[in-house]
């Protein structure tokens, strides 16, 4: 997986690559980039980083680009259409000529796989930016606000997120498992559910960190006395048109509203890695309420992209 486990962490390419003590240097250089934006203004100076999108992408890549251009860099952003690789070039010589330009490559794309692919054959740090899978960067926002809201100390919490089994639950499991959380996901059953595999991989994270996964189909009971909620789109990117009705129906009883909400602790939180769909996953009052942190969880995405490139290209952080 990513790179030499003995020495460094070469890559980020799914969110278990990360142990609790790389998940706290990055949310405290993340601190100091939020602190003072400018503080490593020459780390990646005359450098530059590639950030590869076959997605398409407000926040990611925006906080991707200033947090090149705050560390010094150059960003050089690839369409999907505008690279060989479109054309059939292997994703082998594609990670070879990037790493001979660059110095760190940011990719977002469909297919876990080829994000595992470019981290094996790159030579310089390759950090997943979502895939169908996993968008671990999203969660290293969403624990800098977990954590400038609640402390380090979480005990006796519960961070459930409710809706749809996809990509960010699957970060939210495993990166809570890493991080010692009671975490749960409140998911329609069937083929909208968080799999079994990233449910038990987080649990043995778990069972390791001190952390405790769950899962459930019943989201009010869920969201009984919860310190975060959390959710997210109804139609993933990549997801089929044809599904939509069939999902929307068994998803229509993990929309995040005002009842929901008023079931959760007193100083709970709604998060949300947005784009939001008001009226669908969330309502409008709820995600334009005085508890919802989005603006915040988006600020971090450029704090938190900057500490991974400045932590990574350094060779900071270790792995598992
Ligand atoms: N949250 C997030 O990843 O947003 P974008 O799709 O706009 O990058
Ligand atoms: N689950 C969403 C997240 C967008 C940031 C998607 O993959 O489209």
């Amino acid at each position: 997986m990513s790179g030499n486990r003995n020495h460094f962490l070469k890559d980020l390419l799914r969110t278990e690559d990360l142990s609790r003590a790389d998940v706290e240097l990055v949310l405290a250089t993340a601190r100091d980039f939020a602190d003072e934006p400018l503080k490593s203004a020459s780390a990646l100076a005359h450098k530059s980083v590639a950030i590869y999108m076959t997605k398409p992408s407000t926040r990611t890549r925006l906080a991707s680009e200033t947090a090149v251009a705050h560390l010094g860099g150059t960003p050089i952003f690839l369409r999907g259409d505008e690279l060989q690789i479109g054309r059939g070039e292997t994703i082998e010589d594609t990670a070879r000529i990037v790493s001979q330009f660059c110095s760190a490559l940011i990719i977002r794309t469909y297919a876990q796989s080829d994000v595992d692919q470019l981290g094996a054959h790159a030579s310089i740090p390759v950090i997943n930016a979502l895939t169908d899978e996993d968008h671990p960067t999203q969660l290293l926002a969403d624990w800098m606000v977990i954590r400038e809201k609640f402390g380090k100390d979480i005990s006796g919490r519960k961070l459930v997120y409710v809706g749809d089994g996809n990509n960010v639950a699957n970060s939210w499991l495993l990166m809570g498992a890493i991080m010692g959380a009671h975490v749960i996901a409140a998911t329609p059953s069937g083929k909208f559910a968080v799999a079994p595999e990233v449910i038990a991989k987080a649990q043995e994270i778990a069972s390791a960190s001190g952390g405790k996964v769950e899962s459930t189909n019943d989201a009010k009971a869920a969201c009984e006395g919860a310190s975060v909620i959390y959710t997210d789109v109804w139609m993933s990117m990549g997801d089929s048109e044809s599904e939509r009705a069939e999902k929307f129906k068994a998803l229509s009883p993990f929309a995040v509203d005002e009842k929901l909400m008023s079931l959760t602790a007193k100083d709970s939180i709604f998060m949300h890695c947005l784009p939001a769909h008001r009226g669908e996953e969330v309502a409008t009052t709820v995600i334009d309420g005085e508890k919802s942190v989005v603006w915040r969880e988006a600020f971090h995405r450029r704090t938190t992209i900057q500490a991974l490139l400045y932590l990574l290209t350094r060779g900071e952080l270790k792995g598992n």
